[in-house]
């Protein structure tokens, strides 16, 4: 089995992105035959268009997901866009592909009908995705369920590519993350960088705290019996402790007589020691950044032979070699 995907360096990751997807990557590093994992930094260029900020957020994904425990002997890591192979293959699906197909996908979609103006970068987003996938003859693709549509495109694209220049791409399916979209925020709201409620990796432990103790919470009296699995303070709780812990953490909200500012303490303690260990990897290799250039060179290397490999069989097919 061969597994890939992609994140995108739009910002500083978050306990979303960790729970909801680069926790199952590293699970999977072990599992899969070979993981292929790479920074989508030409699919973060439809919203990041300053070049200093593009190439800190591509270097921090690179700490975070080597920090967070992706292991360079095991997986593959590196940068979108030192595979040039992928924009070329992404041409080739360009033609071919059916604007209704792009229309209907929610990137896209979404910010036509807050009647924002979309680039031709964001309408064929799922097309570079697809290339993506297929370029690395990838058939297991983990990713969030909000990711699935563009699976869908890759599929379609693939099948439609086989079936008019004979038997090219590897099918693809995608590996529907089962925590995914379930990491609530600061306000109880979907965790995400966009609504500006989330709590980042590896912020200064002390920053972390703070957010922890400014999550939003009721007013209702301490005595109260409150239900824990409805509230987002215990459900971030749960994220980090033991079964045993959430259910004497439930049983004392079912009971009442309980303040958050309690619950908040332990979550944050939970917390640090969760991330102590990635934290200590992370500066370590922080100050190390050549090894990281070094990790993620030999990674494109790597993927490059792979991808040079599956686009000359679809420049073939199509007739353009
Ligand atoms: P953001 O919403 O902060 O912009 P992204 O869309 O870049 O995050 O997220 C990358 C991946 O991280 C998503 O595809 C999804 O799998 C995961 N993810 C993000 N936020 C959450 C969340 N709150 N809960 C679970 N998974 C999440
Ligand atoms: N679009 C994905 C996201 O926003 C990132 C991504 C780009 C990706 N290319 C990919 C994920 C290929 C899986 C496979 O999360």
């Amino acid at each position: 089995m061969r597994a890939l995907s992609g994140i995108q360096p739009t910002g500083r990751f978050h306990w979303g992105n960790y729970f909801g997807a680069i926790r199952q990557y590293i699970e999977l590093q072990d599992k899969a035959e070979h993981a292929f994992y790479f920074i989508a930094n030409l699919h973060a260029l439809t919203t990041v268009r300053d070049p200093e900020v593009l190439r800190k957020y591509t270097m921090e994904a690179a700490l975070d997901l080597l920090g967070l425990g992706l292991d360079p002997d095991k997986a593959t890591l590196f940068v979108q866009s030192d595979v040039p192979e992928v924009s070329e293959l992404c041409w080739l699906f360009m033609t071919g592909t059916n604007m209704g197909l792009l229309e209907r996908c929610h990137a896209y979609k979404d910010k036509k009908a807050k009647g924002l103006a979309a680039d031709a970068g964001l309408f064929a987003y799922p097309v570079l995705m697809a290339a993506d996938i297929l370029v690395y003859d990838s058939d297991v693709v983990p990713v969030g369920e909000d990711q699935n549509q563009h699976i869908e495109v890759a599929r379609d694209l693939a099948g439609s590519f086989n079936h008019q220049f004979g038997e090219t791409f590897v099918m693809p399916r995608a590996y529907i993350l089962s925590d995914s979209a379930k990491v609530p925020g600061t306000d109880g709201e979907k965790m995400s960088k966009s609504y500006g409620n989330t709590i980042e990796l590896f912020e200064p432990v002390k920053d972390v705290k703070k957010k922890i103790m400014r999550i939003q919470t009721d007013s209702r009296p301490v005595e109260e019996p409150k239900e824990p699995e409805t509230d987002h303070l215990y459900q971030l709780y749960s994220l980090f402790a033991t079964s045993e812990q959430c259910e004497a953490m439930a049983a004392t909200y079912r009971k009442g007589g309980f303040g958050y500012g309690m619950v908040k303490k332990e979550l944050a303690e939970l917390a640090e020691r969760h991330f102590a260990e990635a934290r200590e990897r992370r500066a370590a290799l922080e100050s190390k950044p050549e090894r990281v250039r070094e990790i993620l060179g030999d990674g494109a290397a790597v993927a490059r032979k792979k991808a040079a490999e599956v686009l000359l069989r679809a420049q073939k097919a199509c007739g353009v070699k």
